[in-house]
């Protein structure tokens, strides 16, 4: 399956290699690296790789415009300014040439689908070409929308530069439990799920005078509910101008749901992109990305490498190994930056991706599906593509919803692939072959509304006025059965009534930005006199797993760390208040942060959080009251949210949730990986190599009835056996 193994021992032969380079040609192999431009020996090859991958190029995806069209890269005088650059650069932008068609077209029209390649200059210009043509006046805003936190974050702080003002002043950035903005902002961007609140508190969006739904093409579920919100709205405020763009050329679709809105076409600038597939299957898509970066460092000319993974862990994984097998040929190969880039990135380390490449060196960004067309990174040339993303699963029937690594969609390739052709003829490798290509990818990605559950959406519609939900205009429909498995589910937690109706609960919990069990949650911490409490342990999991650091050379350390705020076998959740409540008796130390092996950045995210939290507390009147040692009303509290999500444990050592019977297992990150309680409930599952619960509290079984009489009845809850459960070594030790 891997290229070529001679037989004997000699599998590191680098002629081999070299040969199968060249035969395959990846462009024309020169073998040549770096500034030194120094012809790389057969001994520096072998230690490069150990087995390279063989590649075929298959086809190129046509460029639009040949180089001599080209626009002019500006040249660097050391007399321009910043700012005198920047208006440069924002002249030489595809779009520029259409700003007096564009504005004059969103004069004549209110509603406008976008169309343009990734790097266009849409996200960017647009809301600066509307400012600059009166949109902003008498304080208005003009709001643009991303699906990404990370993209409205980084694009609000390169429009601030390009217009010389401090990031949150007149330009500004919204985005879940971070408000950017002032008095002053004028341009906003902000991710759709933010405009979507915006809507409980101004549901005729009357600050804004230009709406921009921007990556319309990712199909978000805040993007779907957006179009049908904002398309009704557009019907009785004739001064609001709507803006959809989109990257892809498929926007018939969009302009056919928006009463056949006229489609302005800004002509992309691309140069060919050389498309290359593997010759066979590659059985470790991670190993292979590694391989062909570096494969990549050593043969191809300048440019910088763009490769496509599914998420965090992923992109730490290849960063370390990358960072390691280059450190281990140290001068041997130029220099290689790596740089991530995902969603919780934290911000300074975001910048990173966007600084030029110094002389010599190449640039080797990691990137979550962020970079397929939500952010346009300059200078890239190489795109390393294994064919997977990060998708969320939903399934209606037993209401588990999961987050699973698919081969991506045939759009999505194209969109990866072209982001290596925007300064110069580009290459593409594919980790997949081109049979996988035609014969296993589909072409589009199914919208997420259709894969999700929709309890969230649902309570948004039903706050914001919006009842009959089977006509509510959706360009494309969600399952009926996911609509009614929401409403269920929000009755079971007492936010609808039987008549499906918003309750004082229901009510309560819209107004809070989390998901309908953590908010009710919340909600209910009012009864049992916890509030406090549970604040602090909603901001926990809301910053989600990296509170605990486990660094490889101290895993036992950082394992017993970790056990002392379980003393006591008081579960995940309650260990999760423990540590914030012992950061906060420091004062909120770092230092103690590393002492512990807690990870100081996710911590301070928890703070902030929580603060904002506490501040909708008030707003919804639930007073703060704490109660730190009565750990029953706060597991009820956690049950009023979570009941849904209770297990049992079996005869096997697994455990059965308790409704829709499925087996699953306690995650062996959890405090009580090895106490096995007999009925736990739990914050959510992941499906690694088992289907496993993360954060896991032990719960009494007559608590569900008690708490959830509408959805636990007690057979439910009735031991049918009364052995003795089978016992994990923690309980031993432990007495
Ligand atoms: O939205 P679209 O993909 O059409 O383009 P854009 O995001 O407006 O990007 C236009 C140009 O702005 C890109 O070519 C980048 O050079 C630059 N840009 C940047 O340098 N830093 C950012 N954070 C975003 C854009
Ligand atoms: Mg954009």
């Amino acid at each position: 399956q891997r290229y070529r193994d001679s037989g004997s021992s000699d599998k590191m032969n680098p002629f081999a290699e070299q040969e199968a380079w060249e035969e395959h040609q990846i462009g024309k192999a020169s073998l040549r690296y770096g500034s030194k431009n120094k012809k790389l020996s057969s001994d520096d090859y072998q230690y490069v790789f150990e087995d390279g991958i063989d590649f075929i190029k298959a086809s190129v995806l046509d460029g639009t415009q040949h180089e001599d069209e080209m626009a002019e890269e500006p040249n660097d005088s050391a007399a321009k300014t910043m700012l005198e650059k920047l208006q440069e650069e924002r002249k030489s932008l595809p779009i520029y040439p259409y700003r007096e068609e564009l504005l004059k077209a969103i004069n004549d029209h209110q509603i406008l689908v976008i169309v343009g390649e990734t790097g266009s200059g849409k996200t960017t210009q647009m809301p600066q070409y509307l400012h600059e043509a009166g949109y902003t006046k008498d304080g208005k805003m003009v709001g643009c929308t991303q699906p990404r936190r990370v993209a409205a974050m980084s694009v609000a702080a390169r429009v601030s530069q390009e217009m010389g003002v401090k990031l949150g002043h007149e330009v500004g950035y919204s985005i879940r439990f971070e408000d950017c903005t002032s008095e002053k902002t004028i341009l906003k961007y902000m991710t759709d799920g933010m405009l979507l609140r915006e809507f409980l508190s101004e549901p005729d969006l009357a600050s804004y005078s230009v709406i921009m739904i921007d990556e319309a093409h990712e199909r978000t579920i805040s993007t779907d509910i957006l179009f049908g919100l904002v398309k009704d709205i557009a019907r009785f405020r004739k001064d609001l101008k709507l803006l959809i763009s989109s990257a892809t050329l498929d926007a018939e679709k969009f302009s056919d749901f928006f009463d056949s809105a006229p489609i302005f076409k800004i002509p992309g600038r691309r140069y060919p992109v050389d498309i290359h597939y593997t010759t066979a299957p590659e059985a470790d898509y991670i190993d292979a990305a590694i391989v062909t970066v570096l494969q990549i460092h050593v043969t191809q000319p300048p440019g910088d490498i763009l490769v496509f993974l599914t998420g965090q862990e992923e992109i730490e994984t290849i960063d370390e190994i990358l960072k390691h097998r280059t450190r281990g040929l140290g001068t041997k190969i130029a220099e290689l930056m790596i740089c991530p880039i995902y969603a919780n990135l934290p911000t300074e380390l975001q910048a990173k991706i966007f600084e030029p490449t110094p002389e010599g060196a190449r640039k080797v960004v990691l990137a979550t599906n962020i970079a397929e067309t939500s952010l346009t990174i300059d200078g890239i040339k190489y795109v390393v593509d294994p064919g997977f993303c990060k998708i969320k699963s939903y399934n209606p029937r037993t209401g588990m919803e999961s987050l699973l690594v698919n081969p991506i969609s045939k759009a999505s390739a194209m969109q990866r692939a072209g982001r290596s052709g925007r300064t110069g003829p580009g290459k593409c490798f594919r980790l997949y072959t081109a049979y996988n290509y035609e014969n296993d990818l589909d072409e589009n990605t199914v919208p997420e509304i259709q894969r999700s559950n929709l309890a969230n959406v649902v309570l948004s519609l039903k706050s914001l006025g919006i009842h009959d939900l089977v006509n509510f205009d959706f360009m494309d429909p969600p399952p009926s059965e996911a609509v009614i498995k929401a409403l269920e589910q929000l009755y079971a937690l007492n936010a609808l009534n039987s008549r499906g109706e918003l309750t004082k609960i229901g009510r309560m919990m819209a107004e809070f930005p989390l998901d309908p069990m953590l908010s009710k949650m919340i909600v209910a911490s009012d009864k049992y006199k916890c509030s406090e409490e549970i604040v602090s342990i909603a901001a926990m999991l809301s910053v989600g797993n990296s509170i605990f650091y486990r660094p490889k050379d101290k895993q036992v350390h950082a394992d017993n760390a970790r056990l002392n705020f379980h003393t006591g076998n008081v579960g995940d959740h309650i260990a999760l208040l423990n540590v914030y409540a012992s950061w906060k008796e420091t004062n909120f130390s770092t230092q103690w942060c590393y002492e512990n092996y807690i990870q100081v950045r996710s911590m301070k995210r928890a703070r902030d959080i929580r603060d904002q939290l506490e501040g909708l507390l008030e707003k919804v009147e639930i007073e703060i009251v704490s109660n730190p040692s009565n750990l029953d009303a706060i597991k009820k509290a956690i049950t009023s949210g979570f009941f849904h999500h209770a297990a049992r444990l079996q005869k096997t050592g697994a455990y059965r949730t308790v409704k829709n019977p499925q087996t699953v297992h306690i995650h062996p990150s959890s405090g009580l990986a090895q106490e096995l309680p007999r009925w736990v409930i739990y914050h959510e599952l992941v499906l690694t190599t088992k289907e496993y619960m993360r954060q896991v509290t032990e719960l009494k079984p007559d608590w569900l009835v008690e708490i959830a009489p509408h959805y636990y009845q007690l057979k439910d809850v009735e031991d049918s056996s009364s052995k003795k459960m089978p016992r994990g070594p923690g309980r031993a030790a432990m007495s």
